[in-house]
């Protein structure tokens, strides 16, 4: 049996250290709940950062792969097969946008919207390098990405990095106006800053993103990779703020726990892209495809996205709820079933002490408890989890409270 003790030892002596993880190994799996092979449950409100949206051990989806996979798993992109296209289809449904590209993780989707916002401008003959990004922003950890990403701890160690690249406040409208010029190839922003600790843009900066983007003819790149596809019960939380991208970032959710993501773009943009300008071996191989549709079925044609939204509007009230009852919660944030509850001290002990519990969450941006619990959670679950959640702040914070 894989006990803690020798898949630790083991990883210690073979894998690349830059992973903390915490000291659990799972065995199995099913809706909500992951139990270890000794019995013990837990009930998961992180869903693997934002993956596992069906739940754990979903039947449909696991009879959809395994009947894939005894038909046939991969034929690479040398060759045409039927379900690339389904799945843009849903895609470009949910999105507005034209065309889809498939890879396998965000970070690869951030990448090849980077590149096809410089790829429109050469095409225009008019090249563009400038990249505007919100400080707080995380956008993944290749050097593409990890350029227009903000925290510099992930950044110093890897410089230099992809040039040309401006930070701006969130909150700062002017000092985006100001940073937006013709230089400017795109602007890229989280419409929710997931790892930044869970931070809408609020309604003011997506005006002054659109305005700015107008006067300037700069692209609208959304990275949608955390909060996109129905996590905030809708389809799109850019939508929700009015903006129109002109690039797109999917992932996590998308293939529910099969590792598949997609850079969406208008057919302005991808009417500058050439055969050969860009590709990937895996990417939008049949397996991933399949379960990304399975996924879309279920959010778009079995009721998922407003089963989100219904528990979503129950868990903000539930939250809030608790936060009243907390002084050390100085607020909650979020949207659906992505939540942030920002904490006036570190909030990796109440990680900790929630994980004793029974119950899975992480930590973002230091003070910051993050929530993205599977699609599938019901109204009783979160409650369940929220209770933990209770428990675990109150006693980190015992005798410290003002
Ligand atoms: C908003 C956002 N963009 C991009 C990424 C990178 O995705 P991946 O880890 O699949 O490369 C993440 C991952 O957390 C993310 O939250």
């Amino acid at each position: 049996m894989a006990t803690m003790t020798n898949v630790m030892a083991d990883e210690a002596k073979t894998i690349l250290q830059v992973y903390r993880r915490n000291p659990v190994v799972f065995a199995r799996g099913e809706g909500c709940r992951l139990y270890t092979a000794e019995g013990r449950s837990y009930l998961d409100l992180i869903s693997g950062v934002g993956v596992a949206a069906l739940g754990h051990g979903n039947p449909k989806l696991a009879a959809a792969l395994a009947a894939q996979a005894s038909e046939l798993l991969h034929t690479s992109n040398l060759f045409f097969h039927p379900l690339q296209a389904e799945v843009a289809s849903h895609l470009i449904a949910l999105s507005g946008l034209d065309r889809a590209f498939f890879c396998n993780s965000g970070a690869e989707a951030i990448e090849a919207c980077l590149k096809f916002a410089r790829r429109y401008w050469h095409a225009q003959g008019a090249p563009r390098k400038q990249f505007v990004a919100f400080e707080h922003s995380f956008h993944g950890r290749t050097m593409g990405a990890l350029s227009v990403t903000w925290d510099e701890h992930y950044r110093a160690p890897f410089a230099p990095l992809v040039g040309d690249v401006t930070f701006v406040p969130v909150d700062d409208t002017a000092a985006l106006h100001a940073a937006v010029s013709s230089e400017t190839a795109a602007v890229i922003v989280e419409p929710i800053q997931g790892e930044g600790g869970v931070r809408p843009i609020s309604q003011e900066m997506a005006d002054a993103i659109r305005e700015s983007c107008a006067r300037t003819g700069a692209l609208l790149i959304a990275d949608e990779v955390q909060c996109g596809l129905g996590r905030t019960g809708r389809p799109f939380y850019s939508g929700a703020l009015g903006l129109r991208p002109d690039l797109m970032a999917v992932g996590k959710s998308l293939g529910a726990g099969v590792p598949v993501a997609a850079a969406l773009f208008s057919n302005k943009v991808a009417e500058a892209a050439a055969f050969g300008d860009h590709g990937s071996t895996y990417g939008g191989n049949l397996l991933a495809c399949r379960a990304a549709l399975v996924f879309l079925e279920e959010l778009t044609q079995h009721g998922l996205m407003e089963h989100v939204a219904q528990v979503g509007a129950h868990a903000g009230a539930s939250l809030r709820a608790m936060a009243s009852r907390l002084p050390a919660v100085r607020e909650v944030r979020g949207e659906g079933l992505i939540w942030g509850i920002d904490l006036d001290r570190p909030a990796a002990p109440v990680v900790e002490a929630a994980l004793e519990r029974g119950l899975l969450i992480n930590r973002t941006s230091d003070t910051v408890v993050r929530l993205l619990p599977p699609y599938v959670i019901t109204a009783a679950e979160f409650d369940e989890g929220v209770a933990h959640l209770e428990a675990a702040i109150a006693v980190c914070t015992e005798g410290s409270q003002a």
